[in-house]
């Protein structure tokens, strides 16, 4: 499948420029309201989606989304795979790059992606690492631009654990479309410095702005967007009782909802704990777009791998 240019990868947010960004967006709202609009991957072609961690929504999502696009999804768990048995990641990549046109990869840390990356022929995709879930992020702004019609000069608002890979996903994604991102979180839980600067450093480019601070009314006064995400990733199992402590007055509830702008909207990227990190109120009430945004995985990431086969020439 060789065309002679070098391959694409999306590992981070930034791996897309603000211009590519927009023209997946356009693309994947073109896709939800005609799912069948592309088929790249007729042939079928295949594209292996790999689990280290569990999942619904990306399994699916991918599964359902390659299907659509005329292809093969080739789900596999690494525990059906010598990965226990420490077969490197570059075997890995080797081996299945030369049978698929494209990887989704659902693992650890984002060193494991950018070594499959490195060692592969087709696009690789970053289905969630313990740094950034971009998938997940480009999903919702497909949801917030649907919303508002726009993503330039809103506010988008993160509480709970800024140190989490939707924070930072939010971060250098919400930067690149020119969103005013504030990632509101105890001082413990802020986001890497280095993302952070990414993030200051492509919204100066962009017109949006960054701000990380663990003032809740400073946070989420006038948002445009509130957004939150479990308190406990996966990865920090037995840390539940000390986050639930110091993240209990970043709960995304009806007082957060006050203060920001009127009209404000709600993600969760899932799955929920209700009465935890967001209020039943909240995530089942009129402000939440969390179904919608669900859904969007599946537009979005289809139009993210139309626009990396189209890029590799496939
Ligand atoms: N939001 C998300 O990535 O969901 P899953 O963990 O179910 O894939």
């Amino acid at each position: 499948m060789s065309s002679g240019r070098p391959v694409r990868h999306f590992l981070r947010d930034d791996d897309l420029s603000p211009a590519e960004q927009a023209q997946v967006l356009d693309l994947a709202a073109e896709l939800a309201t005609d799912r069948f609009a592309r088929q790249p991957l007729a042939g079928p072609q295949s594209v292996a989606v790999l689990f280290d961690k569990p999942s619904l929504r990306t399994r699916v999502s991918f599964s359902v989304g390659v299907a659509e696009l005329g292809g093969y999804p080739l789900v596999i768990d690494a525990g059906g795979t010598h990965a226990g048995r420490g077969e490197p990641v570059e075997d890995v990549a080797r081996v299945v790059s030369r049978q698929v046109v494209a990887i989704a990869w659902r693992t650890f840390g984002q060193d494991r992606v950018a070594a499959m990356a490195a060692a592969s022929r087709v696009p690789v995709v970053n289905a969630l690492t313990d740094q950034f879930h971009p998938c997940q992020v480009l999903a919702d702004l497909l949801t917030i631009k649907q919303a508002y019609g726009r993503l330039a000069g809103l506010t988008l608002t993160f509480l709970g654990d800024g140190s989490s890979n939707m924070a930072h996903s939010y971060l250098l994604g919400g930067a690149t479309a020119g969103l005013h991102v504030r990632i509101c979180a105890p001082e413990a839980y802020w986001p890497s410095t280095d993302v952070v600067a990414t993030a200051v450093s492509i919204a100066g480019r962009t017109g949006g702005s960054v701000h990380v601070t663990a003032d809740v009314k400073m946070g989420c006064t006038d948002a445009d967007v509130l957004a939150t995400d479990v308190w406990t990733s996966m990865g920090h199992e037995g840390q539940e009782g000390a986050r639930s402590e110091v993240m209990l007055q970043y709960s995304l509830d009806a007082g957060k909802l006050a203060v920001a702008s009127e009209g404000c909207r709600v993600l969760h990227c899932l799955p929920a704990h209700r009465g935890e990190e967001i209020a039943a109120e909240v995530i089942d009430g009129p402000a939440s777009l969390v179904f919608e945004q669900a859904e969007n995985r599946l537009h979005a990431q289809k139009a993210l791998l139309c626009f990396l086969l189209e890029q590799a020439g496939t």
